[in-house]
């Protein structure tokens, strides 16, 4: 169900959660003023206690009275924010419900760069926000992919497809390096006229503790079986390629866009997805022919954990 910025605000200090859009992916909001509501995210994404939420500010101000933002994360938040990037700083922790750090003494912030979102934020206060999506789904990039986990009754702030679709960027800073958690909307390479370094993009082993606990669990996964493939033009059945491709063999092509794009691709990429299960598909080839630099180191990293069993 659609509402209006003067709806959302009233539910959300009202303590009720309502989906919100912002540059990268549409969100699921709870105040962190209402520990039941942010409680209600969990059980409403089906999400593990263990995965913390990012607390989205509207300034770098509210961030200071929930973490230490020392000069090298005051470097990146100048120069980032608003924008795609979230950063793992050090919780004041007597200032953040524990739910919401799922018990760490770090906490995620980012300030996203949505008009519709800052303003919800500047009346309401800083406000939590998982991807609005079932726990293991692709995120929602639409009003209508919001609806359909959490049904036609769901408040959803509408705000048209969402700009990158695809996630914020996560970085930390361990060992005076920033490193990357989870690739995101903002390219590794894009670090390096702010830091003078390219951040190394760090994956946790399944035996060690995770530096980001949500890329512990299966995401972004629809139903269908998902296969690379680099002869994607000999692939018989459903194919997931580019529109100025050509596959001759396929009964079926669910186009990402241009493969010179990766901007198109990755706004295209998890509609895609949900579109597989939407026609109940069961077994698709994915053209692997992409290159892994820049945008797309995040779109393959994405496609490979959608076709993770
Ligand atoms: O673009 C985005 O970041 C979107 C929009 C709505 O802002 N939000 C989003 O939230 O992707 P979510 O909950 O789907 O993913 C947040 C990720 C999870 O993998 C979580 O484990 C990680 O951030 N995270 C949160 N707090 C953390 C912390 N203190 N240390 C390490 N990772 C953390
Ligand atoms: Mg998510």
């Amino acid at each position: 169900m659609k509402i209006s910025l003067e709806e959302a605000v009233q539910l959300l200090r009202k303590g009720k959660t309502v989906a919100v859009p912002t540059e990268t992916v549409y969100g699921l909001a709870a105040s962190i003023m209402h520990p039941q509501a942010i409680e209600n995210i969990f059980v409403k994404k089906k999400r593990p206690a263990n995965n913390p939420l990012i607390i989205h500010a509207s300034s770098l101000q509210q961030i200071e009275s929930f973490a230490n933002v020392d000069p090298e994360a005051r470097k990146l938040a100048e120069f980032f924010w608003p924008g795609p990037l979230t950063m793992v700083l050090e919780a004041n922790i007597s200032n953040i419900p524990s739910i919401v750090r799922a018990g760490l003494d770090t906490a995620a912030f980012r300030i996203p760069l949505h008009e519709v979102a800052l303003k919800l934020i500047e009346q309401v206060g800083p406000v939590v926000m998982p991807s609005a999506n079932l726990s293991g789904k692709p995120s929602a990039t639409m009003p209508e992919h919001v609806e359909a986990d959490f049904g036609k009754d769901f408040p959803v702030l509408d705000g048209g497809a969402t700009k990158h679709g695809l996630e914020s960027t996560i970085i930390i800073l361990r060992h005076d390096r920033w490193e990357i958690i989870r690739l995101g909307a903002i390219p590794a390479e894009l670090f390096e006229s702010c830091l003078g370094y390219i951040p190394k993009a760090v994956i946790s082993k399944k035996d060690e503790k995770p530096l980001c606990p949500g890329q512990m669990y299966r995401h972004y996964a629809p139903k269908a079986k998902l296969l690379f493939t680099s002869m994607p033009e000999k692939a018989k059945g459903v194919v997931i390629g580019f529109k100025d491709r050509k596959y001759l063999n396929a009964n079926r092509v669910f186009s990402l866009g241009n493969s010179s794009n990766a901007d198109e691709i990755a706004e295209n990429l998890y509609s895609v997805l949900r579109q597989l299960d939407e026609e109940s598909v069961t077994e698709a080839f994915i053209d692997a022919n992409m290159p892994h630099t820049g945008l797309w180191a995040t779109i393959v990293e994405r496609l490979h954990k959608a076709a993770e069993k």
